[in-house]
């Protein structure tokens, strides 16, 4: 028995995305899984029976990271050989190795295993989106920040002054660091501000500890594997916080930001996030909003909140960076950014 046809069809739908985002292996893995999986495997019967929607589950990220961890663990050679840096190979070399590892049960039944979990990532370039914001802030308030991040993940971008930045050719950040951020640049530069964090803490509903060699590889699965970039970035920001652990909660983003969030003399409270406010529920994203209008902020105890976020993405297709910055009386509100959602490109409008 094939894949159902709305099976088949997310699959199918997902490639088309991948390539669009730069992604033309993991296309060809999704476009191969549709070739290569039916009845006779436990991976085939489980997209056969799925019960949810596929789009909405992320089940061909379930099933491509999946696909990514084995060639990773060395245990999918078959894959491997066509994986990078082999040349891009087609659907149907993809199609005959995966069905070699589904014929096998151990490694079926591995591979079975990774469409049970939602995949869950932490983009690194986004940081060079969120940098030039918080050089904003500095620039306004004259200020150090705390940071504070909802829904971080493994709480990468956390260690954002970390990193080096190139943007627009201002130079930023520290240039030795091993992970180095130069988004494609379009519009004026940036304020050039010297970020200088006093505190960071960040909270994620499943918050993921890069100090676990189990994590960790999960977390690089989900990174696609042709785009050695980030890939290499994700390492290098993996190791950089190996080393420089930054705090994360396992909270709701709107209880955890109600227990911690406060203005405070001296430095401007900087709330931030990354592609993650849309998975929140909307009393969560309402307590948000309201803790942060309700702080008693001033010129001397400011209070930030920035955010990449899909907001209007549905008819712009690019998320936006935008900055509530509230300095005693009403806040003030900039749209500084569109920006590609994985920080490729940005366009700067401040
Ligand atoms: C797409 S990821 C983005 C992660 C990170 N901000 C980045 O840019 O790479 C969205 C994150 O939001 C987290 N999340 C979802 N609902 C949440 C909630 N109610 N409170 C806190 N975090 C939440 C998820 O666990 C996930 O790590």
């Amino acid at each position: 028995m094939a894949l159902p046809p709305v099976i088949a069809a997310a699959f199918a739908k997902q490639a088309e995305f991948c390539r669009k985002l730069g992604a033309p292996l993991t296309a060809a893995v999704c476009e191969a899984a549709v070739l290569a999986c039916d009845g006779t495997s436990d991976t085939g019967r489980a997209l056969i029976a799925w019960p949810g929607e596929p789009m909405a589950d992320a089940l061909m990220m379930r099933f491509t990271g999946g696909c990514n961890a084995l060639v990773r663990a060395g245990r999918a050679p078959e894959l491997a050989a066509l994986y990078p840096p082999a040349p891009m190979p087609d659907a149907t070399d993809l199609a005959a190795a995966l069905r070699t590892l589904l014929a096998d049960p151990a490694r079926d039944a591995q591979l079975a295993g990774w469409l049970t979990g939602p995949p869950q990532t932490n983009e690194v370039a986004r940081s060079g989106v969120l940098m030039p914001g918080l050089m904003t802030i500095t620039a306004a308030t004259g200020l150090p920040v705390r940071l504070f991040e909802l829904g971080c993940s493994a709480g990468l971008n956390l260690n954002l002054d970390r990193f080096g930045y190139d943007l627009g050719g201002l130079r930023t950040g520290d240039p030795a660091s091993p992970v180095q951020l130069a988004p494609v640049w379009t519009g004026p530069l940036p304020h050039a501000a010297a970020v200088t964090v006093l505190s960071r803490r960040g909270t994620d509903i499943n918050p993921l500890d890069v100090s676990d060699a189990v994590v960790r590889e999960r977390l690089m699965a989900f990174v696609w594997p042709e785009q050695l970039e980030r890939v290499a970035r994700a390492e290098a920001a993996i190791a950089l916080a190996q080393a420089n652990l930054p705090p994360i909660d396992g909270a709701d983003a709107a209880d955890w930001v109600q227990a911690h969030v406060a203005p405070q003399a001296g430095s401007v409270a900087v709330v931030l996030h990354s592609i993650a406010y849309q998975y929140f529920p909307p009393a969560t994203k309402a307590g948000i909003a309201a803790h942060l209008a309700a702080q008693p902020a001033s010129a001397d105890a400011p209070l930030a909140w920035l955010r990449f976020e899909m907001d209007d993405a549905a008819e712009a297709h690019l998320p936006t960076l935008r900055l509530t910055l509230w300095q005693g009386g009403p806040p003030t509100e900039r749209l500084l950014a569109r920006a590609h959602p994985h920080g490729t490109f940005l366009e700067w409008f401040a």
